[in-house]
């Protein structure tokens, strides 16, 4: 493994500073990489980016805690194995950086309830036994708020289900610059990157692909080796229509393959469509399976090999989290100053 240090700072200048995180909760999936983590490689040329493990976010529901430690190691190494480079990025986890706890509550007196209570997450994940939720669930878009405003982000890439946060992330930050008059907050830009961010699952393609979902034949975990791949492609939900054709309402499965199919081999949709439309389910997919593998086999590599080696990972964690705090420390004592803190 290559030494972390000296750490260079990229050639061209940034554009701007990005930060984004995924929950370290396990079972990280296809979606997870082609909705999230995959998108990320490219901005590190570009972009200033900081890649955070939502630890903090995790514990909004119950966590076992032998295993948030262990999935915090296993997503770092996701991220590493994604093409996320420690010597480009900086990767962390979450609860490492107080400012992260400590911003969010400060957030949360200039966030009226009315704003909170619009955030459809919350009313899903909370069901109709809403007195029995967890704070920390509900005000769960404030941390976030204070993940992106610690480091004053300009973007932050986000899939679809996560729009609304980053909208009221927004109006946190107005609020926050009207109240003490100045543009001290940038309001971030939501960057929607890629094609095909909604990766569904293959029992149901009407369904997010989703690592809370019991049927391991819904998705394809990020370390599931190629036989696995192949029998889940094999199983997945197809209809009895003839030829493959894109049509998300009456074909969700077949649409949702098909997405899979383009972003995982970097076409369109009609690209794919032009490659598959003749074929029948099943030699479509193992069309998918083998471009599936082709893509997904290093990363499962790298990672096993990351995750034989976690010292290299706490090296890395440790690292980023020096970084991540340089940044956010500098944020607090501002904020802590506007605010009238002594
Ligand atoms: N809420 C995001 C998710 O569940 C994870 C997240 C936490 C995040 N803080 C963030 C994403 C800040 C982008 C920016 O996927």
């Amino acid at each position: 493994m290559n030494s972390l240090t000296p750490d260079p700072r990229p050639l061209t200048p940034a554009k701007g500073r990005i930060l984004s995180g995924v929950q370290p909760t396990g079972n990280l999936h296809l979606g997870n990489y082609l909705g999230a983590i995959r998108n990320w490689v490219r901005l590190q040329d570009s972009h200033e980016c900081l890649f955070m493990l939502a630890d903090l976010h995790a514990i909004t529901v119950p966590q076992d805690p032998a295993k948030l430690r262990a999935h915090v190691r296993e997503t770092a190494a996701a991220y590493i194995a994604c093409g996320i480079d420690p010597k480009k990025s900086v990767i962390f986890p979450q609860s490492g950086v107080s400012a992260h706890a400590e911003l969010a509550w400060i957030l949360s007196c200039h966030t009226p309830l009315g704003w909170l209570n619009r955030m459809t997450q919350f009313k899903e994940k909370a069901g109709k036994q809403r007195d029995n939720a967890m704070l920390g669930l509900y005000s769960y878009p404030v941390l976030m708020a204070a993940d992106i405003l610690a480091y004053k982000a300009t973007h932050v890439p986000v899939g679809e289900d996560q729009k609304q946060h980053l909208e009221l992330c927004r109006d946190i930050a107005g609020a926050f610059n009207r109240q003490y008059e100045r543009e001290f907050f940038p309001l971030p830009e939501p960057l929607i990157l890629g094609q095909a961010t909604r990766v569904m699952s293959l029992r149901d393609g009407t369904k997010k692909m989703s690592k809370s979902d019991e049927s391991d034949y819904s998705r394809i975990n990020l370390t599931d080796d190629a036989d696995a791949i192949a029998l889940k492609f094999r199983k997945a939900k197809s209809d009895m229509i003839e030829g493959i054709s894109y049509n998300e309402q009456e074909r969700p499965e077949a649409a949702n393959l098909l997405n899979i199919y383009a972003v995982l081999k970097d076409i369109t949709r009609e690209q794919a469509l032009a490659e598959c439309a003749g074929k029948n389910f099943s030699a479509f997919k193992q069309m998918l399976t083998d471009v599936a593998v082709e893509s997904l086999s290093p990363i499962t590599r790298t990672m096993r090999e990351l995750l034989e080696s976690p010292d290299y990972i706490d090296e890395v964690l440790a690292k980023g989290l020096g970084n991540a705090r340089a940044i956010a420390d500098v944020t607090m004592r501002e904020v802590k100053d506007l605010v009238g803190f002594l």
